[in-house]
Order: C-alpha cells, then sequence, then structure tokens
C-alpha cells in the first residue's frame, strides 16, 4: 500500500459564492485544507474591507462545528478603489491580497478594470505595504484568439506593470501555458502561480471528447498538451513559485448545460485525490509537498501548517454531485468515477 504523508495544504484560490451554494461548498474545502484565498467575484463583487469582513463571517459561519478553516479575503479592484480602504483593510488583516479581473474577462468581472492605467495609484500603494496583487491574466479584446488571450496578456499588460511596479509581489492566477510558466520564473524573487488540477489532467482535446463537455470549460480555457506538459513539469519541479490554487468554481448543472454555458470546474470535492493522480503518474509525489503546502505560505510570508495529512493509493467511494437545496446540483470533477487516492479515514475529521 502506498501512502502519502504531508502536511495539511492550502488552496490558494477558490471560488465560494454565497447563500445556499456557500452552505454547501465551504464543508468541502475546510475538509481538505486549512486556509483558502477566498476569490471575491461575487455579484455584487467584495470590493471594501467592510464587504470582506461580512463575507468573511458569512464563510466562518458555514464551516461544521469542529473544523478549523481560515479564510483569507481578497479585494475585487474596480477602476474605483480607494487606496485607502484598501490598505488599511490590509494592515488590518483583513485583506490578504487584491484581485485583478480585466473587465469582462470571466464570471462577474463586469466591475473589473477597465485599463491599468486607472489603478496605477493603488498598484503604487499596494507595492508600498507589501499587498499581493493577484491576476486573471487574460487580454479581452475580441480580435484576440481565445486560445492566445493568456499570452497577449504577458506581453501587452504584466510585463510593463511588473517594470512600472519594481517591488509589486504579484500571482498570476491559474497559469495555462508554457509561457505564464515561464514568466512566473523570470521573476522568482516578487512572482507566484497558481496552477489548477483541471489543467494538469487534461488539454484541450478532453472537452471534445465524443461530444461537448460543458464540465470541463473554464477560463482561462484549458490548452494545446504542450502547454499541459509544461504546467505539469512547473508544478512538480519543487520550484517555490508554484503552488496550489484549485479555481474550484461551483455552477449549477443547469446553467453549465446550457446554450451559452458558465465557465468553471468544480473540483472541491475531490482536489487533492486530482492533483495526487498527476504528482504519481509524474513520478513526483516528493514534490508533492511542496507544491500543495509550502510554496503558498512562503509567497504568502505565511507559516506552513504544522497538521499532517495521510493519503493512501486506494480507490475510495465514486464521486457523487453535490445537490442544492431545490435550485439544482453542482457537477464535480472526477464525478461518477472513482480516483486513485483517497484521504485515510480519519485523517480529515474535524479537528485532526
Ligand atoms: O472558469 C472560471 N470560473 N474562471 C474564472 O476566472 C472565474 C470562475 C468563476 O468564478 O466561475
Ligand atoms: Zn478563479
Amino acid at each position: 500500500m502506498t501512502n502519502l504523508t504531508f502536511r495539511r495544504p492550502d488552496d490558494w484560490h477558490v471560488h465560494f459564492r454565497d447563500g445556499a451554494v456557500l452552505q454547501h461548498v465551504v464543508p468541502l474545502t475546510a475538509r481538505q485544507f486549512a486556509r483558502a484565498i477566498v476569490m471575491p467575484n461575487l455579484a455584487p463583487p467584495v470590493t471594501t474591507a467592510a464587504d470582506a469582513a461580512a463575507y468573511r463571517e458569512r464563510i466562518l459561519a458555514a464551516l461544521p462545528p469542529g473544523v478549523d478553516f481560515q479564510p483569507l479575503m481578497t479585494c475585487y479592484l474596480t477602476d474605483h478603489t480607494d487606496a485607502s480602504d484598501l490598505i488599511a483593510g490590509f494592515r488590518d488583516g483583513i485583506f490578504t491580497a487584491a484581485k485583478l479581473y480585466p473587465a469582462h474577462a470571466t464570471t462577474n468581472s463586469a466591475h473589473g478594470v477597465s485599463s491599468i492605467d486607472k489603478i496605477q495609484a493603488v498598484l503604487d500603494a499596494m507595492a508600498e505595504f507589501g499587498m499581493p496583487l493577484l491576476v486573471h491574466g487574460e487580454i479581452t479584446r475580441r480580435e484576440v484568439d481565445l486560445f492566445d488571450r493568456e499570452k497577449y496578456f504577458i506581453d501587452e499588460v504584466l510585463t510593463p506593470l511588473l517594470r512600472r511596479h519594481p517591488t509589486l509581489r504579484v500571482v498570476m492566477e491559474h497559469i495555462t501555458t508554457e509561457d505564464g510558466a515561464q514568466v512566473v520564473a523570470s521573476y522568482p524573487e516578487r512572482m507566484g502561480a497558481t496552477i489548477t488540477p483541471q489543467h494538469l489532467l487534461y488539454n484541450r482535446n478532453a472537452m471534445f471528447e465524443g461530444g461537448l463537455r460543458p464540465h470541463l470549460y473554464c477560463l482561462p480555457v484549458l490548452k494545446r498538451r504542450k502547454h499541459q506538459l509544461a504546467l505539469r513539469k512547473a508544478a512538480t519541479s519543487g520550484l517555490s513559485n508554484y503552488f496550489l490554487g484549485t479555481d474550484s468554481a461551483p455552477h449549477l448543472r443547469h446553467l453549465k448545460e446550457a446554450s451559452c454555458g458558465c465557465a468553471g470546474v468544480f473540483s472541491a470535492p475531490v482536489a487533492i485525490e486530482a492533483y495526487l493522480h498527476v504528482f504519481a503518474e509524474e513520478n513526483a509525489l516528493d514534490k508533492f509537498e511542496a507544491f500543495a503546502s509550502l510554496n503558498g505560505p512562503t509567497f504568502y510570508k505565511m507559516a506552513p501548517n504544522e497538521e499532517r495529512v495521510t493519503y493512501t493509493l486506494t480507490p475510495g467511494e465514486t464521486v457523487s454531485n453535490v445537490k442544492i437545496d431545490d435550485a439544482g446540483e453542482l457537477v464535480s470533477l472526477f464525478s461518477g468515477e472513482t480516483p486513485s487516492w483517497r484521504a485515510l479515514a480519519d485523517a480529515l475529521e474535524p479537528g485532526k
């Protein structure tokens, strides 16, 4: 039997939403992770420290009794973000970071930043106080091919931004290309990147295998196999700039299986199992703890978790979907499949 014991991991990129969905998904993430960076793209978005403090309370209230979990809140940057509220929220420990959504790049991004020029003063303040900027790295100009949006973002937005703010610390969220992996490696002292399970498991062929697979549609969209392989190499390299961020993004089934379906892969129920599957395939289980439990805390200047969890290479139960009261259900990554790894029975019990 193969067992792997590692420090309890953190999820450096997750979507919890609000209301009934939040009630169901928070326990799933808290089961596997000690902390998570919670994305602010609610409708309306989380744009002030007061919004974030209230949202954090709603998340904590959804935790099952005895579960130890810390939500790390982010501010949704707009053209009108108030730098003093942002920095005060950061210094008070309400905000961990701020998220840049280029306007119209993805779910609930209509209030996002229309041009980086609008937030130069905010970025200067963030650099001064050491507050990390998290970027959704896609350009949204209509004439740019969907599969090239990340590369254009790097060339047209990210590189000038890094030059203009030489001390700003930046996470490129959910990198999907070799170019994304490379740019992060070029700024090792101040850049990080999260990598999702789906971008490691699949390439764009998977979205069209035998028909259209809406539950594998996310943004940035899955790319060519050469990019998938570059991401596998980055994640398993042991380099401290790459870390776990699921981008678990719940949307009700009927909103994904639609003529214009929402973007997002819901992976919270099986995130660790999915990453372990990839690391085992790459013969890199010895690098798993760095990716899942050490590199993120290093970037965010936080201590790694002390508790340990153990997973075993033994098939667990078939993955089922998550019913959201009468509203519908969330279709999980690996739905109907049996992952090759599972948590040892007591590893995920509350308080352990
Ligand atoms: O696929 C995605 N879904 N990508 C994002 O950037 C946002 C997310 C969501 O919130 O649904
Ligand atoms: Zn996301």
